[in-house]
């Protein structure tokens, strides 16, 4: 059999995007606190800086998310019975070989379908899957996932898996929100492989997110570099320091630049001076961490019925298996 050549439907075009970065820049700039959005460290750099963090001794989360799809990748091929998996934010494949393989074993898988804001990666990704699984139809779809998970193809029995603890980056409401949308495009058969970082002590949150090598801060300086570039701005990034801390009412790790003294950035394609005081924090991430009850009474309250929960053997991440109900 030889490879079906992947299909890639985009819906967000570079132009689009540099619209939303302006938009989200102007308003979060001007917002009090200022905060940018996380969606905008993943430019090539970023992406590459995040791959790192994911091997970093410290940045526990992927090696446990992977323990878990060790053990019961398997499991979730035969309770979902499912033919495609769609993949939201797929990024890099590895986790992702895991379930396509389990899948494949039963021999019932059809459809891949990885979902991610970046073209490129997707394209990557799509032509890499598709080598490996001749016969499986590819179908790419170039989305924001707050927007365009309606475009997610219908049909078969589809697993839709969010890994990672991606959605962490989400506040609360906004999670319902996306959760229902999620919710709204799957029907009776289809299945969604939750992943979410579980809460800990401060010490280990905290040592995950501002890790001893400087990558997490590379990464989180990253985004100034992005909007240096996108914006005509001349952020300076000895002007900031890294900050990531713990809020344990929230239960979410808050990722921050810190301005190091006062300051005006121009950010000239808004025309925009910026003023930063010494010492004034701007967010840029939040990472909720999650406890069983909650992942489950949230997913309950967008309509799905949690049936399965795993967490990896020290109790640090959990993947949780729903359906609509
Ligand atoms: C990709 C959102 C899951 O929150 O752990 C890692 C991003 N930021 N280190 C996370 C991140 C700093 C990551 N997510």
């Amino acid at each position: 059999m030889s490879a079906i050549a992947p299909e890639v439907n985009v819906y967000v075009g570079p132009g689009e995007i540099g619209q939303s970065l302006r938009q989200d820049v102007a308003s979060g700039l001007q917002n009090t606190p200022k905060r940018l959005k996380p969606k905008w460290f993943y430019d090539d750099r970023g992406s590459r800086l995040f791959d790192e963090i994911t091997r970093l001794p410290e940045y526990y989360l992927t090696r446990r998310e992977r323990e878990i799809l060790y053990s019961e990748s398997a499991a979730i091929a035969r309770l979902t019975c499912a033919d495609t998996l769609v993949e939201l934010g797929s990024g890099t494949s590895e986790k992702t070989l895991l379930i396509l393989d389990a899948i494949n074993q039963r021999g019932t898988l059809q459809r891949y379908v990885p979902f991610d804001v970046s073209e490129a990666t997707l394209r990557t990704a799509a032509d890499e899957i598709a080598e490996r699984y001749p016969g499986v139809g590819i179908h790419a779809v170039v989305g924001d996932f707050s927007r365009h998970l309606e475009h997610i193809p219908k049909g078969g029995r589809r697993l839709v898996a969010f890994l990672g603890n991606t959605i962490g980056n989400l506040h609360p409401g906004e999670r319902l929100e996306f959760l229902r949308t999620v919710r709204s495009t799957l029907t009776e058969g289809d299945w969604l492989l939750l992943g979410t970082d579980l809460a800990k002590d401060k010490e280990r949150l905290e040592a995950a997110y501002d890790d001893a090598a400087g990558v997490t801060a590379e990464f989180n300086l990253n985004i100034l570099s992005v909007l240096s570039r996108e914006l005509d701005a001349n952020f300076d990034l000895e002007g900031f320091d890294h900050v990531a801390r713990y809020d344990e009412r929230q239960e979410w790790i808050e990722v921050l630049l810190r301005s190091r003294y006062e300051q005006t950035v121009d950010i000239c394609a808004l025309g925009l001076n910026v003023h930063f005081a010494a010492g004034e924090t701007m967010q840029t991430e939040i990472s909720a961490k999650f406890r069983r009850e909650t992942v489950e009474r949230e997913l309950g309250g967008a309509g799905f019925a949690m049936e399965h929960w795993w967490t990896d053997s020290r109790g640090d991440f959990a993947l949780s298996l729903s359906r609509p109900r």
